[in-house]
């Protein structure tokens, strides 16, 4: 594809790499492509990142028609600059576009604006093992007019920061709290795409966790409120009695590329992971007597998390006596091997540029 490239006259620099955080700084460009039905995809360009103008109509800014992906860009110890599983993203993208009636994208488009754009911002890809160049993806509606129906206008951009850890713990084990009032989706609404609207929808919870000093809450189902799903931006696994469980994917949990991915690891050592239906009496009960060994949580900019604490109504359970189990270091040590490059890659999941 073509992808016309106007250059900044005003470069920024990469502040410290310890300082970086999540999701703050911005590199020097940003892609750009926009769509109209009949027409389809054109006018691709890597512009200076900046301020965009929307109409004041725009169907974005009235009925959410947005659709995101998260993926990272790795420094390898050898120097080099590496993707992990981006196909995975890309399918998840249209995916999601499906979902909201959004314009897909060409899967091989997709993968090609993502290399271009990250060869371009190489300079960006921090060095410091567990830093990255996390890169974001996303799609909106872009009509002129106020009807409620498929978007028949539309633009791709993409972004790029470079980041350091999601959560101020690292890798240190965060306190979840499981969420009884909210519920995030439900099925056969939206869970399993990756759309703006699940995520404005669940910081109302994730504000009141944080005032109880909780990092995140975990969902229930929206039906019965039984069953564990996921927690805001990653999805769950425990070790109970010896079994790895993680929830199945029954449409409203976001099929997340960490998870599967860590199924694969876990298998690839010989554990079997059972996916299915967990419910949080049988949660509750492995905390109260003891059986519940580990939980973490895991996704792009929260890797592989340990949770030390777990709060439902007006208790709090504390796994593991609040350190990193023996299986959740074991993926994070895998995992963070592949895709900084330390380790071979058996699975051949990492993409290099
Ligand atoms: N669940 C939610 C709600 C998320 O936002 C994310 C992050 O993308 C995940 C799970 C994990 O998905 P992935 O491993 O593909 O990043
Ligand atoms: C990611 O892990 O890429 C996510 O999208 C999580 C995010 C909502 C911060």
């Amino acid at each position: 594809m073509e992808i016309k490239i106007v250059k900044t006259t005003t470069p920024g620099e990469m502040p410290a790499e310890e300082k970086l955080g999540f999701g703050k700084v911005f590199t020097d460009h940003m892609f750009i492509m926009d769509y109209e039905a009949g027409k389809g995809w054109y006018d691709a360009r890597i512009v200076p990142f900046g301020r965009i103008s929307l109409h004041p109509a725009s169907t974005v800014l009235h009925y959410g028609a947005e659709i995101f992906e998260g993926l990272k860009a790795y420094r390898r110890a050898d120097g080099g600059v590496q993707l992990f599983r981006p196909m995975e993203n890309v399918k998840r993208m249209n995916r999601s576009a499906e979902r909201m009636s959004l314009p897909e994208i060409d899967e091989k488009d997709l993968l090609e604006i993502l290399t271009t754009f990250v060869k371009m911002e190489e300079k960006w890809v921090p060095k410091s093992f567990g830093t990255s160049l996390y890169l974001r993806p996303f799609l909106f509606g872009n009509d002129e007019t106020l009807g409620v129906h498929a978007v028949h206008r539309a633009t791709f951009m993409l972004i790029a920061s470079p980041s350091g850890s999601y959560y101020a713990e690292g890798i240190n084990p965060v306190g979840i709290m499981i969420e009884s009032e909210d519920v995030r989706t439900v099925r056969g609404g939206t869970g399993y795409a990756k759309c703006g609207g699940n995520y404005a929808a669940s910081t109302r919870a994730g504000e009141r966790a944080a005032k109880k000093g909780y990092s995140q809450v975990l969902w229930l189902d929206g039906v019965e409120r039984k069953y564990v799903e996921e927690v805001g931006a990653m999805n769950v696994m425990f070790k109970i009695d010896g079994e790895i469980v993680t929830p199945k994917l029954t449409g409203s949990i976001l099929p997340g590329i960490t998870r599967k991915s860590c199924i694969e690891v876990l298998q690839s050592l010989g554990y079997t992971v059972s996916e299915r239906l967990l419910s949080v009496d049988e949660l509750v009960d492995a905390m109260e007597s003891g059986r519940l060994e580990e939980a973490w949580g895991c996704g792009t900019a929260a890797v592989v998390s340990p949770i030390g604490r777990l709060a439902y109504g007006d208790k709090e359970y504390v796994i593991n006596d609040g350190k990193i189990g023996e299986i959740t270091q074991k993926l994070y040590d895998v995992l963070t091997g592949i895709q900084w490059g330390k380790t071979d890659d058996p699975f051949g999941w990492v993409y290099t540029l």
